[in-house]
């Protein structure tokens, strides 16, 4: 199949594409250099001179609290650009993957929340990914959602790498241990896109229930305390004096954009396994990431 990505660069970008020699896809990356979101008639004549199958929209405004100082650009990227990928997918009859994010939950229901659970995101950056995932589903009826949330990996810029090197730089750190997270290590969510990158599952398992929204991350809830605590764990193996870790509470930390205090995805086990999808715990990945950077 042929497969058209925008997000070359992002953390899920850099892991498919470390493992696009195993694939039998027909693979573009782009990053945003080749097909700038904010340029939306560059979208349409992009995506119709591949002709793909599928879309995969990785590429995102991701930076959650200057997403509250810039909000035309963070609309344009997170959700009007969504609308015109979506759109253009159709136009070349293929499917559009969106990715999303648990920041569309935390004002109502309870958590962990399901795909069927009320929405209501806590700032903008939520709310520009939850108007992505609506342009996305009201463009192209071969749209799937996936949600996933605090994604980790050897690559760019995420919690797992950035409180390592911190505790390897012997900084003392306070970490929030009262807001319940669900982890998620990158080669498991591409492993999970890939089982779906599968023609006779598009059409016997997703098609019928389309429009899809699917929430993935890793197995099993956490806090960031225990995750920094895991951190601490592995890199104690790699470093004889590490930095230390102190709980505070949720109230404790301020940051220009609210987050939910418990943002955990429920994860529908029996849709997965249909996909030949697998779970792995949080914690592997963690061991795998600072095995591969400090090893
Ligand atoms: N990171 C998380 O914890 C997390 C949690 C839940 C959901 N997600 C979602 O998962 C997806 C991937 O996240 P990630 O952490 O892998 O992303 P990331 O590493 O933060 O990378 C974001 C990418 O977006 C691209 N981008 C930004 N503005 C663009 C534009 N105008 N045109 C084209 N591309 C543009 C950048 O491309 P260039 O480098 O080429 O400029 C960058 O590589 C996103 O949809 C994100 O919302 C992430």
């Amino acid at each position: 199949m042929r497969v058209l990505i925008s997000g070359k660069n992002s953390q899920m970008g850099q892991t498919l594409f470390s493992m696009d020699k195993e694939l039998s896809h027909d693979l573009k990356f782009l990053d945003s250099k080749s097909m700038d979101l904010k340029d939306l008639d560059c979208i349409n004549s992009t995506i119709s001179s591949y002709d793909p199958d599928i879309v995969i929209n990785f590429s995102a405004y991701t930076d959650v609290d200057e997403a509250e100082d810039n909000l035309n650009e963070v609309n344009l990227i997170n959700s009007i650009a969504p609308k015109y990928l979506a759109r253009a997918s159709k136009q070349a009859n293929a499917f559009f993957i969106q990715i999303s994010t648990d920041y569309v939950f935390g004002e109502f229901d309870n958590p962990p929340f399901s795909s069927l659970s009320k929405t209501g995101p806590l700032n903008s950056y939520g709310l520009s990914k939850l108007k992505g995932e609506e342009n996305s589903l009201e463009e192209n009826d071969k749209s799937i959602i996936i949600r996933t949330s605090s994604l980790y990996s050897e690559f760019g810029n995420n919690f797992v790498k950035n409180i390592a090197k911190k505790l390897i730089n012997k900084e003392d750190l306070k970490i929030i241990s009262d807001q319940k997270i669900s982890m998620t290590y990158a080669d498991d969510f591409i492993n999970a896109l890939i089982a779906i990158l599968d023609e006779k599952k598009l059409k016997n398992i997703v098609l019928p229930k389309l429009p899809l929204i699917l929430h993935y991350s890793s197995d099993g809830f956490t806090t960031w305390y225990n995750v920094a605590n895991e951190i601490i764990k592995n890199l104690n193996q790699y470093f004889d004096k590490l930095g230390t870790i102190t709980p505070i509470t949720y109230l404790e930390w301020s940051s220009k954009a609210t987050r939910p205090k418990d943002s955990r995805l429920s994860i529908d086990y029996s849709l997965l396994s249909s996909l030949d999808i697998k779970l792995n715990p949080w914690e592997l990945g963690v061991k795998e990431v600072l095995k591969k950077l400090y090893s």
